[in-house]
């Protein structure tokens, strides 16, 4: 029998960082499986691009349930336990979790954020990283706690913020990263890393190593 972490990742619109772990669990040597994709969105562009990889994706529809936040989510945990799922991963998740989901999967829920935590959290990240006018910026992998972005840290990953960036391309090239990071942090969760900061920006992001003033040129 495969012991692989039974893995769920929870998206509700486009998807991309969804592909990179399906991509990334493709090989029966990552530690974590992904058997299921779910959405609280039946038309995200994600459960197509999870049916497309062989995946069970699942809607699970927030407006049927109208106000009713408690019953939306008991309906998602009951899909996640149907299925033996270990892990669940957020990514792009646009709800906000109550503290039943939360408890639930506590130490056991990844969320996937735009910016450097404890910077920045919430919406609009890189136009406020350009406003704040930081010189890095990047993106965090957290377990989820109540506090809404406020999580252990699992990894991280830095750009540099360019004189000419607009908040589009920022946004790119700290999705890029967060392509290569997701797939990272979930193969430390699931082998049991505890929360740390593990993986430090120069490690990842051979692009900060080039920054002027970083001892890799004029
Ligand atoms: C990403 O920027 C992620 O950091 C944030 O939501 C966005 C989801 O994009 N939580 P995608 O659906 O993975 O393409």
């Amino acid at each position: 029998m495969s012991t692989r972490v039974r893995t769920a990742v929870l998206i509700s619109g486009r998807g991309s960082n969804m592909a990179s772990l399906l991509a990334a669990a493709a090989s029966p040597a990552f530690p974590a499986e992904i058997v299921a994709v779910m959405s609280n969105v039946p038309d995200a562009r994600g459960l197509d691009l999870a049916r497309a990889a062989g995946v069970e994706a699942v809607a699970i529809d927030h407006r049927r349930f109208g106000r009713d936040r408690a019953a939306h989510e008991a309906a998602l945990h009951a899909a996640l336990e149907a299925r033996g799922v270990r892990l669940v991963c957020l990514a792009g998740y646009m709800r906000l979790l109550t503290p039943f989901l939360v408890g639930a999967w506590e130490g056991r829920m990844l969320n996937i954020h735009p910016s450097l935590l404890p910077a920045f959290p919430g919406l609009h990240t890189h136009a406020r990283a350009l406003q704040a006018g930081v010189k890095i910026h990047g993106c965090t992998v957290h377990y989820v706690t109540e506090g809404m972005d406020e999580g252990p840290a699992i990894a991280q990953a830095a750009v540099p913020v360019l004189p000419d960036d607009t908040e589009e391309i920022l946004g790119a090239r700290v999705l890029a990263q967060e392509h290569v990071l997701y797939p990272l942090a979930l193969r430390l969760a699931a082998g049991g890393a505890a929360a740390a900061p593990l993986a430090s920006a120069a490690l990842l992001n051979p692009d900060v190593r080039d920054l002027p003033g970083s001892g890799g040129g004029s």
